[in-house]
């Protein structure tokens, strides 16, 4: 099969250099990015294509990647880092597919299981979403993770499946393959390791190589910003999402990118099966207020670079009912059912992984909750299992936090804030004491955070 028929596009032309493979020293890279210099794009995708072969090795990947992190890169080294990351593997052309198909991608959060209710809900409207996910890094979760929690869901499909499951239920979500941005994911994994991920060069090209191989014509970038983020700033935020918006409408992509807060965990739950359960229930019309927000507005900005609504409140009406007719939920089952998922677990959540020990934390006294530190509850669910340590660990599916509250709520001392989902009693002990100090009380009701910071179109980026 020839590669048009597949559905792939040839990769962007890195200018051919035959002395390239012999003259690359990873070394001399390495050291030009220590002493702060700027790379050039042959030099950038060298590195990362003699990495996704192993004749770079992690180690000297893991120092060139900490000297990104300290020295930073300039727009055109991370646009010719997302390239050289693209065409470390397929690039997708859907055009044969349909005239426009939509995705999304999160900065990375704290309970944020987004992905799986926006992607059915939008697809329910008709408007195909193919979707290269991650997996759980640092402090915040992944959806990959997160969907593994059912029975036989596989995420790992290859370039022929991926595009198979678009034209045939327009809906995937899966993860980097051999076949698609190998590279992200070796790179992903040495990060989450090296405490190298909460760079915005890093990040941008980790999350617009999978856009642009996956191939989607308009992209919704959800960058967080708070504790719970990897920008903690809205300024840093606001710098991130500028970084990809460019990227993107350089390649011929349409994106927006939606500031979204995250101070405190998103929805109630915080882990894998926990977090599918919250899904499912959102899906069902019963899900946390807040959650439910944000996936409107993150599916309405798809809707409308797709043109399929004249405006948010239009589109926001398309998206309810998906929901209420439960339009939504049947399209979750249809991709669940499509990457070998065992659907009786979307039909009865209660067959999901459960943790054997299951321990509410009382508050220690009364007051309204000021803050709920998502970072915190974010490690503290890596520390339970949800999360990895160290690269290739196994994650704990049944394990997680799920919160009684949020910030704002008034709480009587004694009253569960949240319940501990553990597998251990040593770590549901650490759990209890970082969870303690996770949550702060006011006397007076605090000022409630916004959902949404600010959403940056890409017409609104020079
Ligand atoms: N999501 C990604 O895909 N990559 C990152 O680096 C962070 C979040």
């Amino acid at each position: 099969m020839n590669d048009s028929l597949r559905g792939r596009a040839a990769p962007e032309a890195i200018p051919h250099n035959p002395y390239a493979r012999m003259r690359m020293n990873a070394i001399e890279i390495i050291a030009k990015k220590r002493d702060g210099q700027t790379l050039t794009r042959e030099e950038i995708n060298d590195f990362v294509q003699g990495f996704v072969r192993g004749d770079v090795p992690d180690y000297q990947v893991a120092a060139w990647l900490m000297a990104v992190f300290l020295r930073g890169m300039s727009y055109q080294e991370t646009a010719d880092l997302t390239l050289a990351i693209v065409n470390s593997g397929d690039r997708l052309d859907l055009s044969g597919i349909a005239p426009f198909v939509v995705d999304k991608h999160s900065s990375g959060g704290v309970g944020d299981k987004t992905t799986l209710v926006v992607a059915p809900i939008v697809a329910a409207c008709g408007l195909p979403v193919a979707k290269m996910s991650g997996r759980a890094l640092g402090f915040t979760g992944g959806t990959l993770d997160k969907l593994e929690s059912i029975r036989g869901f596989r995420a790992d499909l290859t370039t022929e499946e991926f595009l198979a499951q678009v034209r045939e239920h327009g809906i995937v979500v899966s993860g980097q393959s051999k076949d698609l941005a190998p590279a992200d994911g070796k790179l992903y994994a040495l990060r989450d390791v090296t405490a190298t991920v909460d760079s915005i060069p890093l990040i941008a090209a980790s999350i617009m190589s999978k856009k642009i191989a996956s191939g989607a014509n308009g992209i919704v970038l959800d960058v967080k910003v708070g504790r719970g983020a990897f920008m903690e700033t809205e300024e840093r935020a606001l710098e991130l999402a500028q970084t990809m918006v460019r990227i993107g409408r350089s390649l011929g992509r349409r994106v927006t990118a939606v500031l979204s807060d995250m101070n405190q965990p998103l929805g109630l739950a915080v882990g894998n099966a926990v977090e599918v359960r919250e899904a499912i229930d959102t899906l069902n019309g019963r899900g946390p207020a807040d959650f439910l927000q944000h996936c409107l507005t993150i599916a309405g900005q798809m809707v409308l670079l797709a043109g399929r609504a004249k405006d948010e409140h239009e589109a926001r009406e398309l998206l309810l009912h998906q929901l209420h007719s439960g339009a939504g939920l049947a399209k979750f089952k249809e991709m669940v059912a499509a990457q070998g998922g065992d659907t009786a677990y979307v039909d009865d959540p209660d067959r999901l992984p459960k943790a054997r020990i299951v321990e509410p934390l009382p508050a220690p006294q009364s007051g309204y909750i000021a803050a709920i530190d998502a970072r915190q509850v974010g490690l503290t669910a890596a520390l339970l299992g949800a999360g990895r340590q160290k690269k290739g660990d196994p994650v704990d599916y049944a394990v997680g936090i799920v919160l009684a509250h949020k910030v704002g709520d008034y709480v009587k001392s004694g009253e569960p804030l949240l319940t501990i989902h553990a597998n251990a009693a040593d770590k549901l002990r650490q759990a209890q004491l970082r969870l303690r100090e996770a949550i702060r009380f006011s006397d007076a009701p605090p000022q409630p955070y916004p959902l949404i910071h600010r959403i940056l179109r890409d017409t609104d980026v020079a």
